[in-house]
């Protein structure tokens, strides 16, 4: 597997002390979705911005689901595998740190599987609208790694008690989490985009 495997997008950091961002969309999105959103919430960062590889009803997807909510979890780990395959390769290719995963759905969950599979491919995450992506999940280390889990209280998706128990998992993985739950269905709103600049801003200033 070659990082062209994954059809990307790539945009070269403005400032070089930001954090890259990996951009991962929800189902039947594309390459092209997130990069707006990274360029909102950390307007110095590189972009790499993969398309998901699982087609459902020709809607690109990070990994095959059985039904709304039940995933294929061999697919799950196989997927997520790649997905790491692919960050090493591009931060070779491109000269990157590890990246920050912006995920969106479909996009968090395969973001939540790779941090609890192969927590060294990112620095952390944000996780929007994300679920727990595995049921038996290895005990991953994820060393106080920031990840922002921005939830929708309104959610038709994602009940509130699984996004809990993602926040749960995360936190006794030891990574440094928050969890903010939104008066919010499945979609972004204002508020996510604000709440996840705001977090990325602390998490720079941390690191600088
Ligand atoms: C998923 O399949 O990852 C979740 O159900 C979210 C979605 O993509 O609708």
């Amino acid at each position: 597997m070659t990082e062209t495997a994954f059809i990307h997008r790539f945009e070269p950091a403005g400032d070089a002390g930001s954090p890259p961002l990996l951009l991962l969309h929800g189902t039947g999105g594309d390459e092209n979705d997130l990069l707006g959103l990274g360029q909102m919430i950390s307007p110095g960062s590189a972009l790499l911005s993969p398309r998901g590889r699982v087609l459902e009803h020709g809607m690109p997807r990070f990994f095959r689901r059985l039904a709304e909510g039940v995933f294929d979890e061999d697919d799950v780990r196989r997927r997520a595998h790649e997905l790491g395959e692919f960050v090493t390769e591009a931060r070779q290719r491109y000269g990157l740190a590890a990246p920050i995963a912006v995920g969106f759905s479909n996009g968090a969950n395969i973001a939540a599987a790779l941090l609890l599979l192969q927590p060294e491919a990112l620095a952390g995450a944000i996780l929007l609208r994300a679920m727990v992506p595995l049921s038996d999940p290895p005990n991953a280390d994820l060393g106080g790694k920031p990840i922002m889990l921005l939830s929708g209280q309104a959610d038709p998706i994602v009940p509130a008690s699984n996004s809990a128990r993602l926040a749960a998992l995360l936190l006794q993985a030891g990574a440094s989490v928050t969890h903010k739950v939104l008066p919010a269905g499945h979609q972004l709103s204002q508020a996510d985009v604000a709440l996840a600049r705001d977090w990325i801003s602390s998490v720079e200033a941390k690191a600088a």
